[in-house]
C-alpha cells in the first residue's frame, strides 16, 4: 500500500495513526460486537464515544464553561443560514467582513434571515488581505459580526482577534479550526465543518456562549436550533455518529501529539517553507499579503499558467496529489492542515524547485 502526499482543501487528509484504529476497530469497537456504525446514538458505547469527543474538544480548545459545544449536520453552508436563524433575531441585522468567496457566500446566505450589513471588505485588493479593523464600520446595535477566520480558497487568514465591543464575533473557523491556540472567550459562536483539520464530512462542529442562546427566529427547523440541541446534547435528531467517532480519535491523536500549541509549530513549520521557496521562485507566486497569508491553504501560480497541466501531472506521479488551485482562482493550491507533515512540504518543494529548474 502507498499513501500518498494529499493536499486537498477537504474533505482532507487525516493522520494515518487514526485511519489505522478505526480500521482496527471498524468490525468490533472495544469488544462490543458492533461496528461505531451500528450503534445505537442512545447506547451506552456511542454516548461514551461523543462524551469523550466533547470533553477533548473542551479540553484542547480551552473552552470555558459558559460554552455549548454542539456536533452539528449541514456542514458550514448550512450554519450560514443556521447562525443567523438563531442569532439575528435579537437585533434583526449583523455585520459581516467580506474576505473573500466564503464570506461573500455566507452574507448572500445570511440576508434571507435578517440585514447583512458589509462593515469591511477586501474586494478592491481583489481579496488578497484582511482588512485593517481600523477601516470596519461597526453598527453597535448588530446581533453579531461575522468573520471567516480562514478563506480557504484565497489562502487568506486573521493573525489577530478583532475587538468586536459588546456585539459578539462570530466565526467559520472550517479550515483553521485546532490548527493554533485560540482564545474562545473573545468569541460568541465559532462554527466549522470538520473535514480539514478534525475529522471526516459530515459533523459541524458548533461553539456557542450560552447567553446568545433562545434568539431562533420562529421558522428555525428544530433539528438546526441551537437551544434544541444544546438541551438534547445534540442528539435531538440522530447525530452523524461515525464522524463523531472518529472526531474523537483525531482529537486524541492530537492531545497525544502536544496539543494546538505544538500544532501552531508543526504548521508554522510547514508554512514557512513553503512560503520562503515561494518568495524565492522566479517562476511561482503567491499573491497574498504577507502578513495575511493562511498556514493551512497556500495558492500559488505558475508563471506560465499553459504548464499548469503539465505540473499537475508530474506531481501525481511522485504521489503529491489534490493540487489543482480552485476555479475561481486558477493556479494550484496546497492545503497543508494540521495531518500533512513537514516532509511532505518538503517532496512538494523538492518538486518545485525541480519543475522551476527545468522551466524557468
Ligand atoms: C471557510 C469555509 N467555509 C465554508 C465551507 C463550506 O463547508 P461545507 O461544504 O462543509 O458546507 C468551506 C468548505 O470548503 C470552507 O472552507
Amino acid at each position: 500500500m502507498t499513501r500518498v502526499y494529499n493536499f486537498s482543501p477537504g474533505p482532507a487528509a487525516l493522520p494515518e495513526a487514526v485511519l489505522r484504529q478505526a480500521a482496527d476497530e471498524m468490525l468490533d469497537w472495544h469488544g462490543s460486537g458492533m461496528s461505531v456504525m451500528e450503534m445505537s446514538h442512545r447506547g451506552p458505547e456511542f454516548m461514551g464515544i461523543h462524551a469523550e469527543a466533547e470533553d477533548l474538544l473542551r479540553e484542547l480548545m480551552a473552552i470555558p464553561s459558559n460554552y455549548k459545544v454542539l456536533f452539528m449536520q449541514g456542514g458550514a453552508i448550512g450554519e450560514n443560514a443556521i447562525v443567523p436563524m438563531n442569532l439575528i433575531g435579537r437585533t434583526g441585522r449583523a455585520d459581516f467582513v467580506h474576505t473573500g468567496e466564503w464570506s461573500r457566500r455566507t452574507i448572500a446566505e445570511a440576508a434571507k434571515y435578517g440585514r447583512a450589513q458589509v462593515a469591511a471588505s477586501a474586494e478592491a485588493g481583489g481579496f488578497r488581505s484582511v482588512p485593517p479593523r481600523d477601516t470596519w464600520q461597526l453598527d453597535a446595535g448588530a446581533a453579531y459580526v461575522h468573520i471567516c477566520s480562514n478563506e480557504t480558497i484565497g489562502g487568506v487568514q486573521y493573525h489577530w482577534l478583532p475587538d468586536t465591543g459588546d456585539v459578539p464575533l462570530v466565526a467559520d473557523m472550517s479550515s483553521d479550526i485546532l490548527s493554533r491556540p485560540l482564545d474562545v472567550s473573545r468569541f460568541g459562536l465559532i462554527y466549522g465543518g470538520a473535514q480539514k483539520n478534525v475529522g471526516p464530512s459530515g459533523v459541524t462542529l458548533v461553539i456557542v456562549r450560552e447567553d446568545l442562546l433562545g434568539h431562533a427566529l420562529p421558522i428555525t427547523p428544530a433539528a438546526f436550533d441551537y437551544t434544541l440541541q444544546a438541551e438534547n446534547d445534540s442528539m435531538y435528531n440522530t447525530p452523524p455518529t461515525y464522524a463523531i467517532y472518529i472526531v474523537g480519535l483525531v482529537l486524541k491523536h492530537l492531545k497525544a501529539q502536544g496539543g494546538l500549541a505544538a500544532m501552531e509549530e508543526h504548521n508554522r513549520a510547514k508554512a514557512r517553507l513553503l512560503y520562503d521557496f515561494l518568495d524565492g521562485s522566479r517562476y511561482f507566486r503567491n499573491e497574498v499579503a504577507p502578513a495575511d497569508r493562511s498556514l493551512m491553504n497556500v495558492p500559488f501560480h505558475l508563471r506560465d499558467s499553459a504548464r499548469d497541466a503539465e505540473f499537475l501531472a508530474g506531481a501525481k506521479a511522485r504521489g503529491l496529489v489534490q493540487l489543482k488551485g480552485h476555479r475561481l482562482v486558477g493556479g494550484m493550491r496546497a492545503s497543508i492542515y494540521n495531518a500533512m507533515s513537514l516532509e511532505g512540504v518538503q517532496a512538494l518543494v523538492a518538486y518545485l524547485q525541480d519543475f522551476e529548474r527545468a522551466h524557468a
